[in-house]
C-alpha cells in the first residue's frame, strides 16, 4: 500500500484536492493521507468517526506543519450549519458507510449552493461481467473485513440530490474521481 499510495493514489489525491477552495470540510479524514495535498489558502476542517484515526491525523498534521481543525464527527449527522462550506471532500469513505445516500445528503446540506463536492471512490464497474464479478465477491469481501466493492456510488450521489458535473475514470471504471454540486 505504501508504494501504491505514493506513486498512484497520491497522484489521484493531488488532482482531487487541486479543485478545493475556500472553507473546506474533509469527511472521514482517517490517518490524514490527504493532508499533504490541502491547497495553500484553504481553511480545512476535517472529521472522522474514529478517535484513533484522528489521533494519527493530528500527528501527521503537526509533523507537516499543516493547519487543520480536526474534530470527532459522524457523517450521519454533521455538526455544521447548512451551506457552511465552499468545498466538501471525501476519499474512500462512501464504500464503507452504512446508508451512503443519507450520508451524502448530509454532505449536500453542509455544502453551499454552487459549491463543490469532491470524491475519490472505488465502486461497482458499469461493465456487465466485471460488475457481476464484484457483486458475487462483495459478500465475501465484506465478511473478510473489506469495504463494499460493488456500491453504485454515482447513483447514490444523484439519489442524495447532488448534481454530478465531472467523472474521471482513474483505474478502469472502478476507481473514479467525481465532482458534484448541490
Ligand atoms: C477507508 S478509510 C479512508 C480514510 C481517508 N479518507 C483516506 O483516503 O485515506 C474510511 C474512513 O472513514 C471514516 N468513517 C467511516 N464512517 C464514518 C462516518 N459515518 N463519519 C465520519 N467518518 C467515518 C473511518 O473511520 C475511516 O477513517
Amino acid at each position: 500500500m505504501g508504494i501504491a499510495e505514493k506513486r498512484v493514489v497520491g497522484r489521484w489525491r493531488a488532482r482531487l484536492w487541486s479543485g478545493a477552495q475556500g472553507r473546506v470540510l474533509e469527511v472521514g479524514v482517517g490517518t490524514g493521507l490527504n493532508i499533504p495535498y490541502y491547497p495553500p489558502g484553504t481553511e480545512v476542517t476535517a472529521v472522522d468517526l474514529s478517535p484513533g484515526m484522528l489521533a494519527r491525523a493530528r500527528r501527521r498534521a503537526a509533523a507537516m506543519g499543516v493547519p487543520v481543525d480536526l474534530r470527532l464527527g459522524d457523517a450521519e449527522r454533521l455538526d455544521f450549519l447548512d451551506a457552511s462550506f465552499d468545498t466538501v471532500v471525501a476519499t474512500f469513505v462512501f464504500c464503507s458507510v452504512p446508508d451512503p445516500v443519507q450520508r451524502l445528503r448530509e454532505v449536500r446540506r453542509v455544502c453551499r449552493p454552487g459549491g463543490r463536492v469532491l470524491l475519490l471512490e472505488h465502486m461497482r464497474s458499469d461493465r456487465a461481467v466485471v460488475g457481476w464479478v464484484l457483486d458475487v465477491l462483495n459478500p465475501l469481501a465484506v465478511r473478510m473485513g473489506s469495504e463494499n466493492i460493488n456500491r453504485r456510488t454515482l447513483d447514490n450521489i444523484r439519489a442524495a440530490g447532488l448534481e454530478i458535473v465531472e467523472v474521471e475514470n482513474l483505474w478502469s471504471d472502478i476507481f473514479r474521481r467525481i465532482v458534484a454540486t448541490p
